[in-house]
């Protein structure tokens, strides 16, 4: 599912999406500098990572979450989702990943580099 970026300026953060609608267990695609970007909710925590698997640039919007990790319904490749760090073959290049927080019900990310 993707959901139009809402793309407040608040300092060097942009709202994205409600709190409210990314599901635990499920990643919510948004558009952010113009490119896809997940979030993730695990364990009561956001994460947030660049859309296209390193692999072969397969969208991961439609990927399984297990846990902490994102697979990439194409060729089954695996992702940490707090780091971006490939975790099985056939990926090996990490997913950038994103600063999140919530502020007042908004999900905002960060331009700035981890
Ligand atoms: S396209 Fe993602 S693992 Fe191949």
């Amino acid at each position: 599912m993707t959901v139009s970026a809402l793309e407040t300026m608040v300092g060097e953060w942009i709202t994205v999406a409600s709190s409210d609608a990314i599901d635990p267990g499920y990643p919510l695609a948004v558009e952010f500098g113009g490119e896809e970007v997940l979030l993730y909710r695990v364990d009561g925590l956001l994460y947030a990572t660049h859309g296209a698997c390193t692999h072969t640039y397969a969208s991961l919007a439609g990927g399984y979450l297990d846990g902490y990790e994102i697979e990439c319904p194409i060729h089954q490749g695996r992702f940490d989702v707090r780091t971006g760090r490939a975790t099985r073959e056939p990926c090996e290049e990490p997913l950038r990943a994103y600063r999140v927080r919530e502020v007042d019900g908004a999900v905002q990310l960060s331009n700035t580099p981890f």
